[in-house]
């Protein structure tokens, strides 16, 4: 046992001897814990030798023909030029001497800093553009040839991290993303991360093969596991105890490879200086050890979301943290990673209760399970840090102050970092006393479910975090990117990663001036003036909703027609069959509600006329594969609105009993849906095909192939146990505007509703509400074990497919037109 010192003792003594080991950043002394465990990184992490390789791997990956044309150097952050801060250094090389000769010295505290800078360096001196592939990739043909590289000014150009911590990634984006990648992909992403400058990436990856052998220690079989962990497309969900079982059993194999997968990233990732975040125990457990523990303590909690609570998936067992037993899985847990991986970053996540409500709302009990829990990471490792999302503090109304408080202070303050998961537009820091004290990251969340929408609050990412670390008494410590699903919105990731490193509010006004000539590699005027629009309208959404994509294509309307509001319609002709007396059917009509409407916080035509800009200036970048993926986003976010808009007029024809016109309707909708399919096969970021290839290309024999396939299908359309006539309410959350998805999904489910709708004029009967669930539900579940195969490239040229759309749907608006009484927004849009 060791003696406790007081706390005050215990703190001084920390920050003494931290500053007196080099390389400790002594600036901030709010967190001595933190400080502590940064120094232990330092100690215990890659050498410099191998950080410079990593960033030269990197160079070597990205720009192959100017590999000699950069140096790359580990500096400590103790040294004169870093002052005590995590920084990098871009210099005039000293040696330079023309093409052949090193050009750009870089220094940095870390591989991730030099990259950081080599990337700042691409960025404002080469005005180059780095993004993912499927949006696009990068832009680098402005980089100028080896031997010419532009110089900086003399004495270098120095940034400091002005905050130490940059994280990434949500729990989910590894189901919702991540599922299938290979070590190719996930390669690119951790260069990507560097190059962004991330430092705390989540590390979750073949957690299950760690746990197999946890759960074996205490004779919990294969089988019994069969039944815990979700399938390949669900393990989000199964880690997280909101579902077991689902999509499953995970072979073996996928045990095994994930495992060897996981040390690939582990090592890639420390390679660089990256602080990896790996799971530790939260309480979620097999039913199978309840019952080899019957008097442990274990809650069943209730139902997430499934149909009829089927307990196949539904309802699964959380072992209270004040159990012995509790302690004893999280120590096994965190040393079994430590020894199968060799090393750790002493930072752990850990939710145990992301949308699990507690069973008890006693603030005692809270923070007992919140020490509980914390002690079951410290028994593995004693330097212990406890990262943990705040989406509950967002989420659930559950957590009151006293609740929210006394789980932050279950911990001593500076062995817990809060990620304050939706600072964009919920920021929780404000209004909780900076988190009651305890250390936070200021995240962006932005993306739900990597469903596409072009959205983004440009404005709060480019002074919220400044905003917040300059507030008094400021508890944040880190910048981070939380969002559910990646490879979307380049420009808010593009802006979004740079707050990592700038010290004062981004202006806005020459940032997004400078954007389209970085991504397309030449100053266009008229696509400056459209970047300006989309900046005012898609990218700055102020409503504070979720921007959860309920378009209508891709969510279509599980609800009778009558309760869908069509504003603009003042007389209904027709009546509502059914035993409601037709006033409440009017009120209800008014007011509505059953129907989610999809959302949208800009004027539409100011998004048509930045279209307009991007057809008459396509022809200047055509061959800029960044400009024909934003041309294809920006036509399908235009088309996709419109279709809301032709999709009300259906209901509103359809209530004032006019046949004809819902026949002309539905099969404009309808030829729109394939269109806008058309549209997305031209360009590589939007087809399904790679998805359910990736899944394929992860199993190891036939069955599972069927198995993974189905897994990739299930997860974008309908989860758990529908019924004949019951939809999961778990339908259409990962919705994907892809190529394949439209035409072979999304139109067929939107004819279905059609046919019933014109049915029910032709009979003056209801709509068969049960009917066209029935009919939709047995689509979607033939459309899951499907094995129709998919383009796995793109066809067609974007920029004429786009024209041509534009031409056939928003140049005219005379379809729109035929219905009376509303102003259609899309008649101003002419070229
Ligand atoms: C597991 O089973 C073995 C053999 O039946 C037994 O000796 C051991 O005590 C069991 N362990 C636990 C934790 O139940
Ligand atoms: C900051 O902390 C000081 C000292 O505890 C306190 O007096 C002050 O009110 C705090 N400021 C804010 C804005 O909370
Ligand atoms: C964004 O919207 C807000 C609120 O409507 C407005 O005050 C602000 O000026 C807008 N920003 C831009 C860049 O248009
Ligand atoms: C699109 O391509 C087709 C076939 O190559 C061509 O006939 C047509 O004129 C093009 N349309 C536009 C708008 O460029």
């Amino acid at each position: 046992m060791r003696p406790r010192p007081s706390r005050f003792l215990q703190l001084l003594l920390v920050v003494v001897i931290a500053c007196a080991v080099p390389g400790v950043r002594c600036s901030d002394r709010r967190f001595p814990h933190l400080d502590r465990v940064r120094e232990l990184q330092r100690r215990e992490g890659s050498s410099s030798a191998e950080q410079e390789a990593a960033a030269r791997g990197l160079l070597a990956r990205l720009l192959p023909s100017h590999s000699t044309s950069f140096e790359f150097r580990v500096i400590s952050t103790s040294t004169e030029l870093c002052g005590g801060k995590t920084c990098f250094v871009i210099n005039n090389h000293p040696l330079f001497d023309g093409e052949g000769t090193p050009e750009i010295l870089i220094l940095g505290a870390s591989g991730v800093e030099i990259s950081a800078g080599f990337h700042w360096y691409l960025k404002h001196y080469c005005a180059a553009h780095i993004s993912w592939d499927k949006t696009g990739g990068a832009q680098l043909s402005t980089i100028p040839r080896p031997g010419s590289l532009p110089r900086v000014p003399d004495g270098g150009v120095l940034i400091q991290r002005p905050i130490d911590w940059s994280y990434y990634q949500n729990a989910v984006t590894s189901s919702y993303s991540f599922a299938w990648w290979d070590w190719d992909r996930w390669e690119k992403e951790i260069d990507w991360m560097a190059l962004q400058g991330i430092n705390l990436p989540l590390a979750f990856t073949g957690q299950e093969s760690i746990w197999q052998r946890i759960f074996e220690r205490y004779n919990i079989s294969k089988s019994d596991l069969d039944d815990f962990f979700g399938g390949p497309a669900f393990l989000a969900w199964s880690r997280m105890a909101n579902m077991h079982g689902w999509g499953g059993p995970l072979p073996q194999t996928w045990l095994d490879d994930q495992l060897v997968l996981q040390k690939k990233i582990l090592s890639r990732m420390y390679s660089f200086g990256m602080f990896p975040v790996l799971p530790a125990f939260s309480g979620n457990i097999p039913a199978a050890l309840k019952s080899k523990f019957p008097s442990a303590k274990v809650t069943h909690l209730g139902n997430w979301f499934t149909v009829d609570s089927n307990p196949r998936w539904c309802c699964t067992y959380l072992l209270d943290a004040s159990d012995p037993l509790f302690v004893e899985i999280g120590k096994m847990f965190i040393e079994e990673q430590i020894r199968e991986y060799g090393r750790t970053s002493h930072i752990y996540n850990c939710d145990t209760f992301d949308e699990n409500t507690p069973p008890l709302s006693d603030p005692n009990y809270i923070s007992s399970l919140g020490a509980a829990t914390f002690r079951g990471m410290q028994s593995g490792d004693n330097d212990a840090i406890w990262l943990m999302q705040g989406w509950l503090f967002t989420y659930d109304p559950f957590w009151e102050p006293p609740q929210m408080k006394a789980l932050l202070h279950s911990v001593p303050v500076g062995k817990m970092i809060v990620l304050d998961l939706y600072a964009e537009v919920k920021p929780v820091w404000i209004n909780s006393d900076q988190l009651y004290g305890v250390p936070y990251i200021w995240c962006m969340l932005h993306n739900f479910a990597a469903d596409f929408e072009m959205y983004g609050v440009l404005d709060a990412l480019a002074s919220g975090p400044i905003d917040a670390r300059l507030s008094d008494n400021s508890t944040m410590v880190g910048v981070g990117m939380s969002m559910e699903g990646i490879e979307q919105n380049p420009i808010v990731y593009d802006l979004m990663s740079e707050m990592a490193f700038h010290h004062r509010q981004v202006d806005l006004q020459v940032w997004v001036k400078t954007y389209p000539t970085r991504r397309y590699g030449k100053p266009v005027k008229g696509l400056q003036d459209a970047w300006w629009i989309l900046y005012r309208t898609l990218y700055n959404c102020t409503d504070g909703k979720n921007d959860k994509n309920r378009d209508v294509i891709v969510a279509f309307p599980d609800v009778e027609p009558f309760v869908i509001a069509t504003p603009g319609l003042h007389v209904n002709t027709r009546q509502m069959y059914s035993t409601v007396p037709s006033k409440n059917y009017i009120r209800k009509d008014v007011s509505s509600d059953a129907y989610e409407h999809p959302h949208l916080w800009y004027d539409t035509n100011a998004v048509i006329h930045a279209l307009e800009l991007f057809l008459q200036h396509g022809d200047e970048v055509s061959d800029s594969n960044t400009f024909r993926y934003d041309l294809v986003d920006l036509t399908r976010q235009v088309l996709a609105k419109y279709a809301n808009d032709v999709f009300l007029k259906i209901i509103e024809s359809y209530k004032s009993n006019n046949m004809n016109q819902v026949t002309i309707l539905c099969q404009h909708f309808l030829s729109l849906v394939n269109d806008l399919d058309t549209l997305l096969s031209s360009h590589e970021g939007f087809l399904l095909g790679p998805w359910l290839e990736s899944a394929k290309g992860l199993a190891r024999n036939s069955e599972q192939e069927i198995q993974y396939e189905w897994n990739a299908r299930t997860q974008i359309t309908m989860w758990f146990d529908n019924t004949e006539t019951k939809a999961s309410l778990l339908r259409d959350y990962a919705n994907k505007y892809w190529s394949g998805l439209l035409q072979d999904y999304y139109g067929p489910r939107a004819a279905i509703y059609f046919k019933h709708l014109l049915l029910s004029m032709e009979n003056n009967a209801p709509f068969a509400l049960k009917e066209w669930r029935r009919e939709w539900i047995s689509l979607t579940n033939n459309w899951q074990s499907d094995r129709k195969v998919f383009s796995t490239t793109a066809t067609g040229d974007p920029l004429n497919i786009s024209q041509s759309l534009y031409t056939k749907y928003l140049s005219n608006a005379d379809l729109l037109g035929l219905v009376e009484g509303t102003g259609s927004p899309w008649k101003s849009a002419s070229l």
